[in-house]
């Protein structure tokens, strides 16, 4: 495709994350509280889901206005029914270069290699803690460490890329830093450190629970070398560095001390079929019901046209107290991150 879009800031359209549904087996705490998502919470029923081949239209017609990179998230990604299906017809696209998936990693064992088989090229797997104990009070289901590093275990074998994405929050996890870059390294595995965000309304964020990449900077050099690493591709979330004298990076998620907005080319397509044009803009727009009405291929990205054209999002450039408090936002688990 050669039609390319461009928003109001001037941002291309490169990145969709697709959400494939909106249920998780785990409740993290600065996700899916489990007070909130609670037994009688209203999940989206099967019949609103998008339909793997309505994931596929709406791939290519991305992947024609510019999109190269397709993330597959939840929720729980690995709990929709025949993920590697998906994967398969997402592979056949032409144009699209990578295809990862972001997960909790505990049905790994069972799916990482009818996934690479498939053509999935990475998973960015979340751990926030190497302590059983300290582990399943944020995960919220009492599941230990193990059940992820077997996870990551075959996800390596089966040939993924793999990077470990924790989240870490003032008083919980942050005595898990250095613990966490210490196994990550002797590991080979790229470790990411997320600053907890406010994202949703259920978490209950607060500033001063973010512990800031420069604080964690600061620890991290008095164990070890680093020496920075220049971005794998524009607009590159996390900012690398690498150990010094080893093939191994680490890096940061500064999604609050360091906002990334102006190079921000990702739109979300959640579960039920709405597109989401940043993390924290609540204002989905619907392509499902749209779909289902019987337009051709070029109706749609007439669509997807309007709305990227429309786009002036960059909220983490201008948080304040006043936005964090007011502004309608997206669960996490619904949008995936
Ligand atoms: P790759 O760079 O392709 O490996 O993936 P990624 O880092 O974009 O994906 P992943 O799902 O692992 O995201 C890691 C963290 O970055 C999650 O907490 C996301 O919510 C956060 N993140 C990803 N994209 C954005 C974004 O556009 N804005 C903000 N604020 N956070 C983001
Ligand atoms: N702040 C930062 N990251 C979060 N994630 C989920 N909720 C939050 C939050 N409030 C992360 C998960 C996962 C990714 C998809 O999003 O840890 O790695
Ligand atoms: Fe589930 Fe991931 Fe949210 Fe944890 S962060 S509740 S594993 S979707
Ligand atoms: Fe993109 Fe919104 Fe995140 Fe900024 S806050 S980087 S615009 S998703």
């Amino acid at each position: 495709g050669l039609t390319k879009v461009k928003d109001q800031l001037n941002r291309p359209l490169r990145d969709l994350r697709i959400s494939v549904i909106d249920r998780c087996n785990f409740r993290c705490q600065y996700c899916m509280p489990a007070d909130i998502f609670g037994p009688d919470f209203a999940f989206l029923p099967r019949n609103q889901l998008l339909s793997y081949e309505e994931i596929e239209r709406l791939a290519k017609i991305f992947v024609g206005l510019g999109v190269e990179k397709i993330r597959l998230t939840g929720g729980e990604p690995l709990l929709r029914k025949d993920l590697p299906y998906l994967v398969e017809m997402l592979s056949k696209i032409e144009g699209l270069k990578d295809i990862g998936l972001t997960t909790n990693g505990v049905l790994l064992p069972k799916h990482a290699k009818a996934l690479k088989d498939a053509g999935l090229k990475r998973v960015n797997i979340s751990l926030d803690s190497l302590k059983d104990e300290l582990f399943g009070e944020i995960n919220g289901r009492n599941v230990g460490v193990g059940p992820i590093l077997k996870g990551i275990k075959a996800a390596q074998e089966a040939g993924l890329g793999v990077k470990i994405n924790m989240v870490v929050k003032k008083g919980l996890n942050d005595s898990e830093i250095i613990p966490m870059a210490q196994f990550c390294k002797d590991n080979e595995l790229q470790l990411r450190y997320i600053e907890f965000m406010d994202v949703g309304s259920s978490n209950g964020w607060k500033m001063d629970d973010v512990v800031t990449k420069k604080k964690i900077f600061e620890q991290l050099s008095e164990h070890f070398s680093l020496e920075p690493v220049d971005p794998d591709y524009y607009g590159e979330v996390a900012k690398r560095y690498r150990y010094k004298d080893t093939n191994v990076d680490v890096g940061f998620i500064t999604s609050v001390s360091e906002s990334f907005c102006s190079s921000c080319t990702r739109s979300r397509l959640s579960a039920d079929g709405k597109i989401y044009t940043c993390l924290f803009n609540g204002n989905g727009h619907d392509l499902r019901d749209f779909m289902r009405t019987g337009v051709n291929d070029q109706e749609i990205v007439e669509r997807v046209c309007e709305i990227w054209n429309g786009r002036d999002d960059r909220y983490s450039d201008i948080r304040t107290a006043e936005t964090v408090a007011n502004r309608k936002k997206i669960e996490m688990s619904y949008i995936g991150g």
